[in-house]
Protein backbone atom coordinates (compact mmCIF):
# COMPACT_ATOMS: atom_id res chain seq x y z
CA UNK A 1 0.00 0.00 0.00
CA UNK A 2 1.40 3.25 -0.83
CA UNK A 3 3.57 5.04 -3.82
CA UNK A 4 6.25 3.85 -4.45
CA UNK A 5 8.36 7.13 -5.69
CA UNK A 6 11.60 6.45 -8.34
CA UNK A 7 13.57 9.69 -10.28
CA UNK A 8 16.97 9.85 -8.97
CA UNK A 9 18.71 13.71 -8.92
CA UNK A 10 14.84 15.43 -9.53
CA UNK A 11 13.92 17.47 -6.33
CA UNK A 12 10.56 15.67 -5.40
CA UNK A 13 9.48 18.06 -2.85
CA UNK A 14 6.88 19.95 -5.24
CA UNK A 15 5.62 16.28 -5.94
CA UNK A 16 4.90 14.88 -2.97
CA UNK A 17 3.21 18.34 -1.35
CA UNK A 18 0.92 17.92 -4.28
CA UNK A 19 0.19 14.28 -3.64
CA UNK A 20 0.02 14.85 -0.17
CA UNK A 21 -2.67 17.35 -0.52
CA UNK A 22 -4.41 15.15 -2.77
CA UNK A 23 -4.52 12.65 -0.36
CA UNK A 24 -2.63 12.79 2.87
CA UNK A 25 -4.05 9.07 3.74
CA UNK A 26 -1.75 7.28 1.12
CA UNK A 27 1.90 6.81 1.99
CA UNK A 28 4.47 7.75 -0.39
CA UNK A 29 7.81 5.83 -0.20
CA UNK A 30 10.98 6.16 -1.86
CA UNK A 31 12.89 2.69 -2.13
CA UNK A 32 15.00 3.34 0.73
CA UNK A 33 12.19 3.66 3.00
CA UNK A 34 10.17 0.37 1.78
CA UNK A 35 10.32 -1.78 4.52
CA UNK A 36 8.19 -5.02 3.21
CA UNK A 37 8.35 -4.66 -0.43
CA UNK A 38 5.33 -7.26 -1.08
CA UNK A 39 3.14 -4.56 -0.46
CA UNK A 40 4.11 -2.12 -3.46
CA UNK A 41 1.41 -2.18 -6.45
CA UNK A 42 2.36 0.97 -7.59
CA UNK A 43 5.30 3.09 -8.61
CA UNK A 44 5.61 6.76 -10.22
CA UNK A 45 8.85 6.50 -11.70
CA UNK A 46 11.54 8.25 -14.47
CA UNK A 47 14.85 7.19 -15.14
CA UNK A 48 14.65 4.60 -13.29
CA UNK A 49 18.15 2.35 -12.05
CA UNK A 50 17.42 -0.53 -14.65
CA UNK A 51 16.28 -3.77 -13.12
CA UNK A 52 14.47 -1.82 -9.75
CA UNK A 53 11.65 -3.26 -10.38
CA UNK A 54 12.48 -6.78 -9.78
CA UNK A 55 12.84 -5.90 -5.87
CA UNK A 56 8.69 -5.48 -5.76
CA UNK A 57 7.55 -8.67 -6.96
CA UNK A 58 3.80 -7.51 -6.69
CA UNK A 59 4.07 -4.29 -8.64
CA UNK A 60 1.22 -4.14 -11.23
CA UNK A 61 1.10 -0.64 -12.57
CA UNK A 62 3.89 1.94 -12.93
CA UNK A 63 3.14 5.73 -13.81
CA UNK A 64 5.33 7.62 -15.90
CA UNK A 65 6.36 10.87 -14.49
CA UNK A 66 5.37 12.54 -17.68
CA UNK A 67 4.17 11.98 -21.12
CA UNK A 68 6.97 10.00 -22.43
CA UNK A 69 7.22 6.48 -21.39
CA UNK A 70 10.29 5.00 -23.15
CA UNK A 71 12.08 4.58 -20.15
CA UNK A 72 9.49 2.38 -18.69
CA UNK A 73 9.72 0.36 -22.23
CA UNK A 74 13.11 -0.34 -22.94
CA UNK A 75 13.45 -2.04 -19.10
CA UNK A 76 13.43 -5.69 -20.50
CA UNK A 77 13.37 -6.29 -16.78
CA UNK A 78 9.89 -5.31 -16.19
CA UNK A 79 7.46 -8.14 -16.94
CA UNK A 80 4.71 -7.72 -19.02
CA UNK A 81 1.52 -8.15 -16.85
CA UNK A 82 2.74 -4.71 -14.86
CA UNK A 83 0.84 -1.92 -16.52
CA UNK A 84 1.88 1.30 -17.94
CA UNK A 85 -0.06 4.52 -17.77
CA UNK A 86 1.23 8.25 -18.69
CA UNK A 87 0.34 11.63 -17.83
CA UNK A 88 -2.00 13.75 -20.08
CA UNK A 89 -2.14 17.17 -19.12
CA UNK A 90 -3.55 20.17 -20.86
CA UNK A 91 -0.87 22.61 -18.98
CA UNK A 92 1.82 19.78 -20.41
CA UNK A 93 0.25 20.03 -23.67
CA UNK A 94 -0.29 23.71 -24.38
CA UNK A 95 3.35 24.44 -22.45
CA UNK A 96 4.74 22.35 -25.92
CA UNK A 97 3.12 24.93 -27.46
CA UNK A 98 4.14 27.89 -26.09
CA UNK A 99 7.78 26.81 -26.38
CA UNK A 100 7.40 25.60 -29.99
CA UNK A 101 5.94 29.28 -30.77
CA UNK A 102 9.21 30.41 -29.08
CA UNK A 103 11.74 28.60 -31.02
CA UNK A 104 9.88 29.12 -34.35
CA UNK A 105 9.45 32.89 -34.12
CA UNK A 106 13.20 32.76 -32.66
CA UNK A 107 13.97 31.17 -36.24
CA UNK A 108 12.07 33.49 -38.31
CA UNK A 109 13.40 36.83 -37.16
CA UNK A 110 17.24 35.47 -36.50
CA UNK A 111 16.93 36.44 -32.89
CA UNK A 112 19.58 33.68 -32.24
CA UNK A 113 21.90 35.47 -34.35
CA UNK A 114 21.34 38.51 -32.57
CA UNK A 115 22.24 36.75 -29.54
CA UNK A 116 25.72 35.99 -31.03
CA UNK A 117 26.12 39.33 -32.17
CA UNK A 118 26.13 41.34 -28.83
CA UNK A 119 29.00 38.94 -27.51
CA UNK A 120 31.20 40.70 -30.33
CA UNK A 121 29.27 44.04 -30.34
CA UNK A 122 28.10 43.54 -33.59
CA UNK A 123 25.11 45.62 -35.26
CA UNK A 124 24.66 43.88 -38.51
CA UNK A 125 20.86 43.72 -39.60
CA UNK A 126 19.98 40.85 -41.67
CA UNK A 127 16.39 40.06 -44.20
CA UNK A 128 13.82 38.11 -41.56
CA UNK A 129 11.12 35.57 -42.65
CA UNK A 130 7.50 36.32 -42.00
CA UNK A 131 4.49 33.24 -40.50
CA UNK A 132 3.19 33.50 -44.28
CA UNK A 133 6.76 32.29 -45.95
CA UNK A 134 6.67 29.03 -44.23
CA UNK A 135 4.91 25.73 -43.73
CA UNK A 136 5.34 24.38 -40.00
CA UNK A 137 5.33 20.37 -40.33
CA UNK A 138 4.70 18.65 -37.06
CA UNK A 139 5.78 15.18 -36.88
CA UNK A 140 3.60 12.72 -34.26
CA UNK A 141 0.31 13.99 -34.03
CA UNK A 142 -0.66 12.10 -30.35
CA UNK A 143 -2.46 14.56 -27.79
CA UNK A 144 0.49 17.01 -27.38
CA UNK A 145 1.53 16.91 -31.27
CA UNK A 146 -1.84 17.63 -32.37
CA UNK A 147 -2.43 20.56 -29.56
CA UNK A 148 0.42 22.39 -31.27
CA UNK A 149 -0.37 21.91 -34.45
CA UNK A 150 -3.61 23.10 -33.83
CA UNK A 151 -2.40 25.87 -31.93
CA UNK A 152 0.00 27.39 -34.92
CA UNK A 153 -2.54 26.86 -37.28
CA UNK A 154 -4.51 29.12 -34.97
CA UNK A 155 -1.73 31.28 -34.39
CA UNK A 156 -2.00 31.98 -38.30
CA UNK A 157 1.07 29.68 -39.88
CA UNK A 158 0.21 26.55 -42.42
CA UNK A 159 0.61 23.60 -40.53
CA UNK A 160 0.67 19.98 -41.59
CA UNK A 161 1.13 17.15 -39.63
CA UNK A 162 1.79 13.59 -40.01
CA UNK A 163 0.93 10.61 -37.85
CA UNK A 164 0.92 6.65 -37.79
CA UNK A 165 -2.72 6.05 -38.71
CA UNK A 166 -5.41 8.03 -40.73
CA UNK A 167 -6.45 9.05 -37.04
CA UNK A 168 -9.51 12.03 -36.53
CA UNK A 169 -10.15 15.13 -38.62
CA UNK A 170 -8.07 17.57 -37.75
CA UNK A 171 -7.74 21.28 -38.30
CA UNK A 172 -4.42 21.41 -40.41
CA UNK A 173 -3.50 18.90 -42.97
CA UNK A 174 -2.46 15.90 -41.88
CA UNK A 175 -0.34 13.00 -43.60
CA UNK A 176 -0.08 9.23 -42.04
CA UNK A 177 1.89 6.26 -42.62
CA UNK A 178 5.47 5.59 -44.43
CA UNK A 179 3.73 6.36 -47.68
CA UNK A 180 3.33 9.70 -46.97
CA UNK A 181 5.94 10.57 -45.13
CA UNK A 182 7.83 11.88 -48.11
CA UNK A 183 4.85 14.06 -49.09
CA UNK A 184 4.76 15.57 -45.77
CA UNK A 185 8.61 15.80 -45.38
CA UNK A 186 8.50 18.02 -48.44
CA UNK A 187 5.63 20.39 -47.44
CA UNK A 188 7.78 20.97 -44.06
CA UNK A 189 9.95 23.86 -43.88
CA UNK A 190 10.16 23.75 -40.31
CA UNK A 191 9.96 20.26 -39.29
CA UNK A 192 8.77 19.88 -35.31
CA UNK A 193 8.82 16.57 -33.85
CA UNK A 194 7.07 15.32 -31.06
CA UNK A 195 7.19 11.53 -32.09
CA UNK A 196 7.13 8.53 -29.14
CA UNK A 197 10.39 6.96 -28.90
CA UNK A 198 10.03 3.73 -29.78
CA UNK A 199 11.61 0.83 -31.96
CA UNK A 200 9.79 2.08 -35.06
CA UNK A 201 10.80 5.74 -34.69
CA UNK A 202 14.47 5.31 -33.01
CA UNK A 203 16.67 7.29 -35.46
CA UNK A 204 13.84 8.69 -38.02
CA UNK A 205 15.65 11.71 -38.23
CA UNK A 206 18.66 10.64 -40.39
CA UNK A 207 19.68 11.79 -43.80
CA UNK A 208 17.00 10.12 -45.94
CA UNK A 209 14.16 11.97 -43.77
CA UNK A 210 16.48 15.18 -43.76
CA UNK A 211 17.50 15.42 -47.34
CA UNK A 212 13.55 15.33 -47.98
CA UNK A 213 12.82 18.69 -46.50
CA UNK A 214 12.45 21.41 -48.62
CA UNK A 215 16.38 23.26 -49.04
CA UNK A 216 16.81 25.36 -46.23
CA UNK A 217 14.18 23.63 -43.53
CA UNK A 218 14.73 24.09 -40.52
CA UNK A 219 14.33 21.07 -37.25
CA UNK A 220 12.97 21.41 -34.12
CA UNK A 221 13.65 18.58 -31.92
CA UNK A 222 11.32 17.86 -29.23
CA UNK A 223 11.01 14.26 -28.89
CA UNK A 224 13.99 12.39 -27.81
CA UNK A 225 17.66 12.97 -28.52
CA UNK A 226 17.74 9.15 -30.34
CA UNK A 227 15.32 10.05 -32.97
CA UNK A 228 18.52 11.99 -34.21
CA UNK A 229 20.69 10.67 -36.38
CA UNK A 230 23.68 12.78 -34.95
CA UNK A 231 26.28 13.07 -37.87
CA UNK A 232 23.48 13.17 -39.97
CA UNK A 233 22.24 16.13 -38.63
CA UNK A 234 25.63 18.02 -38.31
CA UNK A 235 25.97 16.41 -42.49
CA UNK A 236 22.65 18.09 -43.42
CA UNK A 237 23.73 21.10 -41.49
CA UNK A 238 27.27 22.01 -42.42
CA UNK A 239 25.77 21.25 -46.69
CA UNK A 240 23.70 24.25 -46.31
CA UNK A 241 20.29 21.80 -47.00
CA UNK A 242 19.47 22.10 -43.14
CA UNK A 243 19.80 25.92 -42.20
CA UNK A 244 20.00 24.90 -38.42
CA UNK A 245 18.44 23.11 -35.88
CA UNK A 246 16.49 23.59 -31.98
CA UNK A 247 17.38 20.62 -29.81
CA UNK A 248 15.73 20.35 -26.50
CA UNK A 249 16.25 16.56 -26.07
CA UNK A 250 19.59 14.42 -26.27
CA UNK A 251 20.53 11.18 -26.17
CA UNK A 252 22.39 10.79 -23.38
CA UNK A 253 21.17 13.84 -21.21
CA UNK A 254 22.77 15.66 -19.84
CA UNK A 255 24.66 16.44 -23.41
CA UNK A 256 28.36 15.94 -22.68
CA UNK A 257 30.38 19.19 -22.28
CA UNK A 258 32.13 17.65 -25.41
CA UNK A 259 29.56 17.28 -27.62
CA UNK A 260 29.84 18.81 -30.90
CA UNK A 261 26.61 20.05 -30.64
CA UNK A 262 27.30 22.80 -28.26
CA UNK A 263 29.56 24.72 -30.36
CA UNK A 264 28.13 24.55 -33.78
CA UNK A 265 27.03 27.44 -35.19
CA UNK A 266 23.67 26.46 -36.38
CA UNK A 267 22.24 24.93 -33.25
CA UNK A 268 20.56 26.23 -30.28
CA UNK A 269 20.43 24.02 -27.48
CA UNK A 270 17.91 23.80 -24.89
CA UNK A 271 18.39 21.11 -21.96
CA UNK A 272 15.18 19.53 -21.87
CA UNK A 273 12.95 22.12 -20.71
CA UNK A 274 10.41 22.52 -23.58
CA UNK A 275 7.58 21.54 -21.78
CA UNK A 276 7.68 20.29 -17.65
CA UNK A 277 5.20 17.92 -15.87
CA UNK A 278 3.59 20.63 -12.95
CA UNK A 279 3.08 18.28 -10.03
CA UNK A 280 -0.23 20.48 -8.93
CA UNK A 281 -1.98 19.96 -12.12
CA UNK A 282 -0.83 16.18 -12.68
CA UNK A 283 -1.24 14.65 -8.61
CA UNK A 284 -5.29 14.21 -9.46
CA UNK A 285 -4.54 11.75 -12.05
CA UNK A 286 -1.76 9.84 -10.64
CA UNK A 287 -3.60 9.70 -7.01
CA UNK A 288 -6.81 8.42 -9.71
CA UNK A 289 -4.64 5.76 -10.79
CA UNK A 290 -3.09 4.38 -7.75
CA UNK A 291 -6.80 4.07 -6.51
CA UNK A 292 -7.93 2.18 -9.99
CA UNK A 293 -5.32 -0.07 -9.83
CA UNK A 294 -5.86 -0.90 -6.03
CA UNK A 295 -9.67 -1.60 -6.92
CA UNK A 296 -8.26 -3.58 -10.23
CA UNK A 297 -10.16 -1.28 -12.49
CA UNK A 298 -9.38 0.37 -15.90
CA UNK A 299 -6.87 2.94 -15.68
CA UNK A 300 -6.15 6.37 -17.04
CA UNK A 301 -4.41 6.73 -20.12
CA UNK A 302 -2.76 3.69 -20.38
CA UNK A 303 -0.29 3.01 -22.53
CA UNK A 304 0.22 0.07 -25.04
CA UNK A 305 3.09 -1.56 -24.92
CA UNK A 306 2.64 -3.15 -28.18
CA UNK A 307 2.77 0.62 -29.80
CA UNK A 308 5.10 1.43 -27.34
CA UNK A 309 3.53 4.55 -26.51
C1 LIG B 1 9.18 14.72 -21.11
O1 LIG B 1 10.06 14.55 -21.87
C2 LIG B 1 8.02 13.87 -20.99
O2 LIG B 1 8.03 12.78 -21.56
O3 LIG B 1 7.06 14.30 -20.34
Amino acid sequence: MGILIISPGRDLKRWTDALQAEDPSVPLLFPDQVQNPDKITFALAWDHPSGIFRNYPNLRCISSFGAGVDHLINDADIPPHIRFVRIIDPLLSNDMFEFTLAVVMKYLRKLSLYCRYQGKSTWKKHAYLRMADVCIGVMGTGVIGNHVATGLKKAGFRVCGWGRGPGRKTAYKRYHGRTQLRDFLSSSNILVNLLPLTSKTLGIINSNLLTSLPHGAYLVNLGRGAHVVEEDLIRAIDSGHVSGAHLDVFDPEPLPGHHPFWTHPGIDISPHVASLTDPGSVAPQVMENYYRNMQNKPLMNMVSRELEY
